[in-house]
């Protein structure tokens, strides 16, 4: 029985997660839960999980969420700090990270330092402070990835020599816009960015799919987990069915393939080294007219270039570069911004910052934070 806890439960990934853990109730049990603010959601799974701590990160929810759960054996908390004790809970064997964005890196780095196993979705955590995760995690514990493409990878060097891989490929969908022209993607609307091919997931990581930011920060994840010195090509695959590859130094190519469905990375996360039977359907490639393979247009999603820059600048700079993309994904999300703006918010908050060393946690939050004043600043004057 593996005890897990639960962070960003009311999301995507979460929802994927306790669908892949209700599935096996033999296998695993719920130990803790924690949600960002949407209370109705939560207090139905904790109800249904019946964990044994459980965290709001609004505080103004507390209230609220101690009455709903009145009667139940459960140690209730609020803010980062009660994200952080779901995510050190005692009893935990493995924390899933579902949070989005910059806001899942302090739990996530407590929960390896307290020697826990985790299961990584989200990528924001290692853009920003990949070296101080892996240093924390050491020999002490793994850090297993969700992201289909990190799975992917994780899953074809199973068995293999690191040492022997000679590139990743990355695939990516291209998301919505692949075929726009540029002039096309001039006008682009929320709506329209917000509609995934392939993929359904929160809108922050829709909007970062469609600007392909997300393939850049995943270059950015797949330099920290596999070696920095490994070089990671990027495809665009528009079907979504090779979720990557790894390019051996013999030329041989493991891809690992499947349904394009989240609860097949989660299950081997959770399950690992072991595979679960999910009873999900299988892929049928007889009903797959084709697999397309094409080079990313790095003109067309600046953003692509900008990761790859950032994480070649080092230090702070990844930092600044996930800080600035959130807030001008809230912007262009908020219609503040237009979306060819996301890029130029990106890259100006990124021309105007002095790269620090990255030493310890406050150096990376002071770069969070500093980048996203930036970015607001700039957001106002080209609104
Ligand atoms: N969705 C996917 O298929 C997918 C695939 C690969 C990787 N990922 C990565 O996984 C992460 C989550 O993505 P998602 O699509 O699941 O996002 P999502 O649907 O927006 O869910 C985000 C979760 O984080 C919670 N949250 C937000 N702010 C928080 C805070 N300050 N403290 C604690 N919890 C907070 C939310 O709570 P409330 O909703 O209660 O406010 C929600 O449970 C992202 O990093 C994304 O890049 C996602």
């Amino acid at each position: 029985m593996k005890r897990i806890s639960l962070l960003g439960s009311t999301g995507s990934i979460g929802v994927n997660t306790l669908d892949v853990i209700e599935r096996s109730p033999e296998r695993f049990e719920v130990c803790g839960l924690s949600a960002g603010s949407n209370l109705d959601l939560f207090v139905r799974q904790v109800k249904k999980f019946q964990p044994k701590v459980v965290s709001i990160f609004d505080q103004s929810k507390i209230r609220t969420l101690r009455e709903r759960l009145n009667g139940l054996d459960v140690a209730i908390h609020s803010g980062e700090e009660g994200t952080v004790k779901v995510a050190t809970w005692p009893d935990t064997d493995l924390v899933v990270s579902g949070i989005v964005g910059s806001a899942g890196l302090v739990p996530a780095l407590a929960a390896v330092q307290a020697g826990k196993s985790l299961a990584l979705a989200n990528k924001e955590t290692l853009v920003i402070a990949g070296e101080l995760m892996l240093k924390a995690a050491a020999d002490k514990t793994a850090i297993i990835p969700i992201d289909s493409e990190h799975s992917a990878i994780f899953q074809a060097l199973n068995g293999e020599k690191r040492e022997q891989i000679k590139r990743i490929i990355l695939t990516a969908s291209g998301g919505p816009f692949r075929t726009f022209t540029r002039e096309q993607m001039e006008h682009v609307t929320v709506a329209q960015a917000l509609k995934h091919p392939n993929w359904s997931m929160g809108s922050k990581i829709t909007i970062d799919s469609a600007t392909m930011m997300n393939k850049g920060l995943e270059y950015i994840e797949a330099k920290w987990l596999f070696g920095q010195e490994v070089p990671v090509d990027i495809i665009v695959h528009a079907q979504s069915i090779i979720h990557s590859m790894i390019e051996f130094v013999d030329t041989s190519i493991m891809a690992q393939m499947g349904i394009p469905d989240m609860r097949v990375p989660i299950a081997y996360a959770l399950s690992y080294p072991d595979r679960l039977n999910t009873e999900l359907p299988s892929l049928d490639l007889s009903q797959m007219a084709q697999l397309t393979f094409e080079p990313p247009d790095y003109l067309k999603f600046p953003c692509l270039q900008l990761a790859i820059d950032a994480m070649e600048a080092g230090q702070t700079m990844p930092a600044v570069l996930n800080a600035a993309n959130e807030i001008a994904v809230q912007a262009f999300l908020d219609e503040l911004i237009p979306f060819k703006d996301i890029s130029e918010i990106i890259r100006m908050a990124m021309n105007n910052h002095k790269c620090c060393p990255v030493t310890c946690l406050t150096d990376v939050l002071e770069a969070d934070r500093w980048a996203r004043e930036e970015a607001r600043k700039l957001i106002t004057v080209v609104h």
